[in-house]
């Protein structure tokens, strides 16, 4: 069987390659990396995985990346919501045509018509697309990824805070590599056909809990204290982000503090075999 993964020179795209090839044992001759940047492939054309140009907004190229793939995984790319429908419809219509039999797609945990996350829209469409594909089809939420604390931890001893609005509400953040692992595991076995798995860490905290995480991994004094959209906001420019990044960014808080996206699932070790890792031990040993 021939898998391709789209957006593959991203960091979830590359995290799921190394699992296919590391963990799963697939073949690299199996693995098609479909990627719209190919020069930034080189590295898994060394690793013998077949590299083909797919851009979303170019549908001559996915029909071309997905020829003799049987089961593809969607990892959407960096465009704004609106931009995105057309990208899927067109990778969609692709894989259709070169009669792929399996489609997946990595979403958000939490999708609802009630979250507030900016994306949300998106998803909405993506996981309608999917299912009325006429393909098989099976739906992958992501929770937020720990990178961006483990990234910010720095600034966050500075701070002596985490000014994430979210209020007592919970999140089950995940580290990229344990998404693409399970990815992987959905996209190499068999028996997924119809499922929505929700991949999530091994807890889900609230703020309160991020900051005593951080407190014992660094020994640094990091208090909760309740922040607002706009603290958050403050904290992002001084960072350097601009502020419509910043008030985009923290839309995906909303779902925290309304209580849409606490799930805590088994699905990762159901999938991999193995429990995702948790937050302090990411903040300790690293990724
Ligand atoms: N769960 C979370 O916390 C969370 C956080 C952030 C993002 N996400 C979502 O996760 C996905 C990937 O995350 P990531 O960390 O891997 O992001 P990333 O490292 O920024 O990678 C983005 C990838 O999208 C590709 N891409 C952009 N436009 C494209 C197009 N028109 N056609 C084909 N490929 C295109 C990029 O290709 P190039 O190499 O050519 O630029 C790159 O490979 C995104 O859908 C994002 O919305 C989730």
């Amino acid at each position: 069987m021939r898998y391709a993964v789209t957006a593959a020179t991203g960091q979830l795209g590359r995290a799921t390659i190394t699992a296919l090839l590391d963990e799963q044992g697939t073949a690299a001759g199996d693995v098609v990396a479909a990627v719209r940047t190919p020069k930034k492939a080189a590295d898994l054309v060394v690793r013998g995985v077949v590299v083909r140009r797919a851009d979303y907004t170019e549908p001559d190229s996915l029909r071309e990346a997905f020829a003799g793939v049987q089961r593809v995984l969607v990892i959407p790319g960096t465009a704004m919501p609106a931009q995105r429908v057309p990208q899927l419809q067109n990778t969609l219509d692709a894989a259709r045509d070169a009669q792929v039999r399996h489609v997946l797609h990595f979403g958000l945990v939490g999708t609802h018509p009630d979250n507030g996350f900016a994306i949300m829209p998106y998803l909405l469409y993506a996981e309608s697309a999917l299912r009325l594909s006429g393909m098989d089809w099976t739906l992958l939420r992501n929770a937020l990824y720990a990178e961006p604390i483990l990234d910010w931890v720095d600034d966050i001893v500075r701070m002596g805070t985490i000014p994430y609005p979210t209020g007592e509400g919970r999140h089950a953040y995940a580290s990229r590599r344990d998404l693409a692992r399970a990815g992987a595991a959905a996209l190499t076995t068999d028996g997924h056909e119809g499922q929505i798995y929700e991949l999530t860490g091994p807890a889900a905290l609230t703020t309160r809990e991020l900051c005593e995480a951080v407190a014992r991994a660094t020994g640094a004094r990091v208090e909760h204290r309740e922040a607002t959209v706009d603290d958050y906001v403050r904290a992002c420019l001084q960072g350097g982000m601009s502020e419509p990044v910043a008030r985009f960014m923290a839309t995906l808080y909303d779902p925290i503090r309304q209580g849409l996206s606490a799930a805590c699932t088994d699905h990762v070790e159901r999938l991999t075999g193995r429990p995702p890792a948790s937050l302090q031990e990411l903040l300790s040993h690293g990724r």
